[in-house]
């Protein structure tokens, strides 16, 4: 979490950076500050609150037209999120700024020694050690002699941009925290997303671990922290600037919902014919005897529906474990064990010490990541790609179905490389049927607003589904708790009688999926088990399933398909209704209390 952006070259840096930081804002929103450089002084401006906060402040705080700054968007850990322990911090001559994503684990020891030492701290950031620490090392004309000395006493994940009061020039430092490159014709950029840099450059550079990169004017050098200088290169970045804009939709989460038809041919594009499924990398099924899937969020919920997919089609078994409690609990993974690393930002932190781990063991990797040139995408053995767009609502909607397609994918390509060859052709047509069903999901937007005007006052919800639907419903909750802060749960319909029955009364929202397949005829029973209680049924139907829709108090019609397509259709009135419910109670869906898009500490 939390957003960097840097910028040197001839134009005037404040309003870059604030752009900047406004496509990074998804990251962190609590507190913002940029910094600039100019005659050898640097000059600051600091707010709680979102980037808007910090622009109309900027307004009036008579900053020099500097062309060079660094500036900070801010998802708080260490301390409140205040306009004391917003970003850059500084050391105490404030000749050395620093912006930070991550954690510094050891900042305690280290703040205690610099107190020591006589430095006086303002805030209660980790980060502010870091500008301290340099200034310690820095002796007036070595700053990335400086530098280096401070990273090498760092413990933690770092990404940093510091900027120095007598140099024309940023330092990028990573270290388990993202940070690309741009590079334009006598300007350079540092963000942590290359989704920032689309408006300037699509020539960008992904920095790696343990490197650090010295931008100026002239040009750029990048060295290891031991100081050997490493040749880049620079790669093309293929989204446009109008997949970063809302294109007339009042929320990104609202247009990245009505994206999903396009977006999940994205991911089929090329990769499905009537012979079956085709990767750019070849991946022998033979030794797999096991697949362990690793995500969080969302994600994750979309591995729980893979387990069913890889399971069904393939006949290898599949685990799903979240990838944080996969990391610490030792597992047990040898080496024909296939991981299987589900991200859409591809820098999950958990995510990612989870795909270690596995790595560690020698499992072989698959990573399954939405943007392009991410850490993780960069770490497995082998990559699909969910072709997307960038997802920027902080909840997540597009990447999900994106991901079940690219399971379904994976899980034909697996057994159709096997020696018996299966591929089920009607099957495969299906799949390619879900762009126009998801249409017709999409056209039924107003029916769900209206339903969500029900839900709206409830404190409580309960999701029930069974089969590939029950992380549906988890999913569903999901979605309803983080943007309109409604209590929501998912369970397997069956559960229901083991205990959460005894939640429900007729203030109790109870939403089912109730689309065919195997366990349909329970479903209904669970159903009128909810009605007997009084509860309020809101059903997910197929369009001519009369049953499921007498048992409802209210439904949405979804057009019917096989199991293991069904939640691709059957989640798009669940991310609707949470998407109105939360508009209809003035939250900023987009940027809910609490949350950052991407995850990057643990
Ligand atoms: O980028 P990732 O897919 O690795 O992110 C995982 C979760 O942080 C993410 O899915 C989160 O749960 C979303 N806010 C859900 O909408």
């Amino acid at each position: 979490m939390c957003g960097i952006f840097g910028y040197i070259g001839s134009k005037p840096a404040s309003s870059i950076l604030i752009a900047g930081l406004k496509r990074l804002e998804y990251r962190g929103y609590d507190s913002a500050g940029i910094c600039l450089v100019e005659n050898q002084e640097l000059f600051n401006c600091k707010s709680s609150g979102k980037i808007a906060d910090l622009e109309s402040k900027i307004l009036n705080a008579k900053l020099p037209q500097a062309t060079l700054g660094i500036g900070h968007t801010r998802w708080a850990t260490h301390g409140e999120p205040t306009e004391i322990n917003a970003h850059p911090h500084f050391d105490c001559k404030k000749e050395i700024a620093v912006v930070h994503n991550g954690i510094i684990e050891n900042f305690q020891a280290l703040k205690s020694l610099l107190e020591k030492e006589g430095h006086i701290f303002a805030s209660q950031t980790d980060t502010e050690v870091l500008s301290h620490l340099i200034e310690k090392f820095y002796s007036g004309n070595n700053f990335e002699k400086a530098v280096q000395e401070a990273v090498e006493v760092l413990e933690g994940t770092f990404g940093l941009a510091i900027v120095c009061n007598k140099e024309q020039k940023i330092i990028a430092v990573k270290k388990g925290s993202p940070l690309v490159l741009g590079i334009g014709d006598k300007e350079i950029f540092v963000a942590s997303d290359a989704a920032a840099l689309i408006s300037h450059t699509k020539r960008v550079i992904y920095l790696e671990d343990n490197e650090m990169a010295m931008l100026s004017t002239d040009g750029f050098a990048v060295k290891k922290f031991d100081g050997t200088i490493i040749e880049k290169e620079i790669q093309e970045l293929k989204w446009s600037v109008e997949q970063i804009e809302k294109g007339g939709f009042e929320h990104f989460m609202l247009k990245e919902i009505f994206e999903q038809p396009q977006a999940i041919a994205n991911t089929l594009r090329g990769r499905l014919s009537s012979n079956g499924v085709k990767f750019s990398f070849t991946l022998d099924p033979c030794f797999v005897k096991r697949i362990i899937i690793l995500a969080c969020g969302t994600s994750y919920y979309s591995g729980l529906i893979g387990k069913h997919i890889i399971e069904r089609i393939t006949g290898i078994p599949v685990e799903v474990d979240y990838a944080s409690e996969f990391r610490y609990r030792n597992p047990l993974v040898n080496e024909s064990d296939l991981a299987i690393v589900i991200s859409q930002s591809g820098e999950t932190a958990d995510t990612l010490g989870a795909l270690k781990t596995a790595k560690a063991k020698g499992a072989k990797t698959i990573g399954i990541v939405n943007v392009v040139g991410s850490t993780i995408a960069r770490e497995v053995d082998a990559g699909i790609y969910l072709h997307a767009g960038p997802e920027i609502g902080v909840a997540s909607t597009k990447a999900f179905t994106c991901q079940i397609t690219a399971l379904i994918l994976l899980a034909v390509y697996l057994q159709q490389n096997k020696d018996d060859c299966w591929v089920d052709l009607n099957f495969l047509s299906q799949l390619q049927e879900l762009p126009n069903q998801l249409q017709e999901v999409l056209s039924q937007a107003e029916k769900v607003k209206n339903i969500a005007q029900i839900i709206k006052t409830s404190t409580n919800a309960l999701y029930l589904g069974r089969g590939t639907n029950y992380p549906v419903a988890l999913e569903g909750a999901l979605k309803l708790k983080e943007i309109s802060y409604i209590h929501a749960e998912g369970y397997p319909a069956a559960e229901m009688k083991h205990g959460p029955i005894a939640l429900i009364d007729e203030n109790m929202p109870v939403v089912f999926l109730a689309t065919k397949d195997e366990t349909y005829e329970k479903i209904l029973s669970n159903m009128q088990e909810v009605k007997a209680r009084k509860g309020k049924i809101f059903a997910i139907v197929n369009s001519d399933d009369t049953l499921a829709k007498n048992l409802a108090d209210e439904f949405i019609e979804v057009p019917f398909a096989v199991d293991l397509l069904s939640p691709i259709i059957n989640v798009i009135p669940l991310q609707l209704l949470a998407y109105y419910v939360a508009v209809s109670k003035g939250i900023d869906v987009d940027k809910p209390r609490n949350l950052a898009k991407s995850v990057t500490v643990e």
